[in-house]
């Protein structure tokens, strides 16, 4: 009893811990905010936090990375799947926040308690570590890209049971409900697409019958103040039809994520999309959860009007970090706006039928990288940058305190069964199994020696 009532104290501490100033949990005080970056890790990339940091010259405040619910194995030679690797972002010896995405992949009927709890778990060994944390759970379930996406019903049900389950391990826990911003809504979504009756008619939130631009994008997502610590959107420029090549975008595109309206391109009108911040960012903090200009590495359809000239990368990166990430009347527009995350990568995506390598990078090509520092060296002291803070070798926050991704599939070069001794493939009686095991894994590697070091074997 002792033992349960000093537990349930010293929960009622933890979790009140930043909300005693009337801010909500991990929130920056008023006229300040957070600056943090997605970069990839993957083992092709070979990107970090700590290099991320270098780059940069600064240290960022939150590191954001993503991993599954349920988890998959995870895979030591392109470092992808597993749970997420906290020690890349303890390596930067700064007090970086955690900042956790989790993706239902398999579908929200497949979210477990179970698979919640331990999520809490691990979520709460970084805070003990000396780290806050945010949990974006589901994000962009407003679109239909994502198999938990045009839930509605369930996707509030789910999202109930995951904010209890995760904050009774980890109260301390941020939780950031993100949808993906308004403009370009219903993302060509149709009613005759939703299968389930509840959320066909929910999501009609003017009930005229269609879905468009009138809809309201978030409402139907939204699971109530109670569930929520955070708001968030994600927010990205990609050009103009058909996303494929480079064209500066227009100042004040970066507002539209808080305000709904979108100018058109080159004359005065413009479509108002479902307004965020007055409704999600007054009694919560947002942020935009993930962002970044695309800069088209591989463009195709240049326009040939008149007059139409492209840019450079830096140009282009410009129009982005100038209208938000560094526009003072912009921040000082939206002070409820208090993290902006950085989407440092490069991939292929696909608008319209045509594949294309997209750089939203600021941190990679040098002009870029350059022009970004200059132009945030103005405004540094908005932000709040990570304190020092050593990776300690034992004990809490050490690798070895701290869950790690576990290596269930791995492996580099192929495997290759240790070879029995007296071996004889043509025993007359019968082949054990460990042995059939063995010729298997000679025919793979014999078909393996033509694909050349590619090949990866899963046990
Ligand atoms: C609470 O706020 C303080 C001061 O802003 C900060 O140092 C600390 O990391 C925050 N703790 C949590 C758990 O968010
Ligand atoms: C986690 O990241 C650290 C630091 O980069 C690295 O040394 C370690 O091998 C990684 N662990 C796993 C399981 O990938
Ligand atoms: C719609 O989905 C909800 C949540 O999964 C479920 O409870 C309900 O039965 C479904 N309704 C129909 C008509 O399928
Ligand atoms: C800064 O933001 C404001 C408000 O959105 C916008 O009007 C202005 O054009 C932006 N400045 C730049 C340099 O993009
Ligand atoms: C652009 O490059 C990417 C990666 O190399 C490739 O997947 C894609 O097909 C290319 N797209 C075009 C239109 O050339
Ligand atoms: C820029 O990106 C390329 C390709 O992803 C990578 O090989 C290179 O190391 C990066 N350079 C810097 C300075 O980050
Ligand atoms: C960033 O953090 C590292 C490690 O704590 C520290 O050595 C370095 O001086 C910091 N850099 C800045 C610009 O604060």
């Amino acid at each position: 009893m002792l033992a349960a009532s000093l537990l349930l104290s010293l929960i009622t501490v933890i979790s009140g811990q930043n909300t005693t100033a009337g801010l909500a949990l991990n929130e920056p005080p008023d006229g300040q905010l957070y600056l943090g970056a997605w970069v990839d890790t993957s083992v092709t990339s070979g990107d970090s936090p700590l290099a991320f940091n270098v780059r940069l010259g600064r240290n960022t405040s939150w590191f954001q990375a993503s991993q599954n619910i349920p988890q998959d194995p995870y895979d030591d030679v392109t470092g992808t799947g597993g749970i997420i690797n906290a020690t890349k972002v303890f390596e930067t010896n700064t007090d970086a926040g955690v900042y956790v995405t989790v993706y239902p992949n398999d579908g929200l009927d497949a979210v477990n308690v179970q698979d919640l709890a331990s999520l809490g778990v691990q979520l709460q060994s970084y805070i003990t570590a000396g780290h806050a944390v945010f949990l974006r759970f589901a994000p962009e379930m407003n679109g239909n890209w994502d198999i938990w996406g045009t839930q509605p019903t369930l996707f509030k049900a789910v999202w109930k049971t995951m904010y209890t389950t995760v904050k009774s391990s980890c109260p301390s826990c941020a939780i950031v409900w993100s949808p993906n911003a308004a403009s370009g809504y219903p993302y060509g979504i149709t009613s005759d697409t939703i299968a389930n009756a509840t959320d066909r008619a929910a999501l009609d939130t003017n009930g005229d019958g269609t879905y468009d631009n009138t809809d309201d994008a978030y409402s139907p997502y939204y699971p109530g103040d109670d569930y929520v610590d955070w708001t968030g959107v994600s927010y990205y420029y990609k050009g103009v039809y058909p996303n494929a090549y480079n064209i500066i975008q227009q100042p004040g595109y970066m507002a539209t994520a808080m305000t709904g309206w979108l100018q058109d391109n080159g004359d005065s009108g413009g479509t108002q999309y479902t307004e965020f911040y007055q409704t999600y960012c007054t009694r919560k903090p947002c942020m935009l959860s993930e962002s970044g200009a695309a800069w088209h590495v591989n463009q195709t359809q240049i326009p040939t009007y008149d007059g139409f000239v492209s840019p450079d990368q830096e140009q282009l990166e410009q129009g982005w970090w100038a209208d938000g990430i560094t526009n003072e009347t912009f921040l000082s527009m939206f002070p409820r706006l208090k993290m902006l995350m950085l989407f440092e990568w490069e991939k292929v995506e696909t608008d319209n039928d045509i594949p294309t390598l997209r750089d939203f990078r600021l941190t990679n090509n040098s002009d870029v990288l350059t022009g970004f520092t200059q132009a945030l060296e103005e405004v540094a002291q908005r932000y709040i940058w990570a304190s020092s803070l050593p990776i300690p070798t034992s004990g809490a926050g050490s690798p070895d305190q701290v869950p790690m991704p576990q290596q269930t599939v791995h492996r580099a070069t192929p495997y290759r069964a240790s070879t029995p001794t007296s071996l004889s493939l043509f025993s007359s009686d019968g082949i054990p199994t460990l042995i059939l095991g063995w010729t298997t894994a000679v025919a793979v590697l014999a078909s393996g020696a033509a694909l050349g070091a590619s090949l990866i074997l899963r046990m």
